[in-house]
């Protein structure tokens, strides 16, 4: 008549899961950051908006060389483009985007890479990935930024 499971099975098929998947999430959280390199970026530092132009590295917005296979690439985001708006680099560069806006929030996002950020005026943002794979890859703004955010995009060429 009464074929019903002792309580502490039912408890028991409660509590495992509870732990299970608050515990897949560290996990996949810790493989993110450490095996796959993504990180959360931080504030690399401030800056004046609105005196770009006499403000170093970003009077000078570009790509430079800072040792062999590294680079260094300054880019200012404005309504609506980034500027460069294409650095070339040999395959298996290792490439940190310093970049800054001069009005609006806007985003900046490498599909395919660990690089994906906000770009704030006022606020320096800092990224580093490698490219090891030759081709063509977008950076694209992901925060909405007025009428033509949808075409503000930048190149990098990965010969
Ligand atoms: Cu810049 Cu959207």
């Amino acid at each position: 008549m009464n074929n019903r499971l002792p309580l502490y099975v039912y408890e028991w098929l409660w509590i495992l899961p509870s732990t299970a998947i608050p515990a897949a999430m560290i996990v996949a959280m810790l493989l993110s950051a450490f095996a796959m390199g993504i990180q959360v970026p931080g504030v690399a530092g401030r800056v004046d908006p609105l005196a770009l132009d006499a403000t170093p590295p970003f009077d000078k917005p570009g790509l430079r060389e800072l040792a062999p296979g590294r680079y260094e690439a300054v880019m200012v985001a404005l309504t609506w483009t980034f500027t460069p708006n294409e650095i070339r680099v040999p395959r298996g560069s290792t490439v940190t985007f310093t970049v800054t806006s001069r009005d609006v929030i806007h985003g900046f996002m490498i599909p395919n890479t660990p690089i994906n950020f906000m770009v704030l005026p006022g606020q320096i943002a800092r990224q580093t990935t490698r490219f090891d794979a030759p081709g063509q890859y977008l950076i694209l703004c992901h925060e909405y930024c007025g009428i033509g955010h949808h075409l503000m995009f930048a190149k990098v060429i990965v010969e």
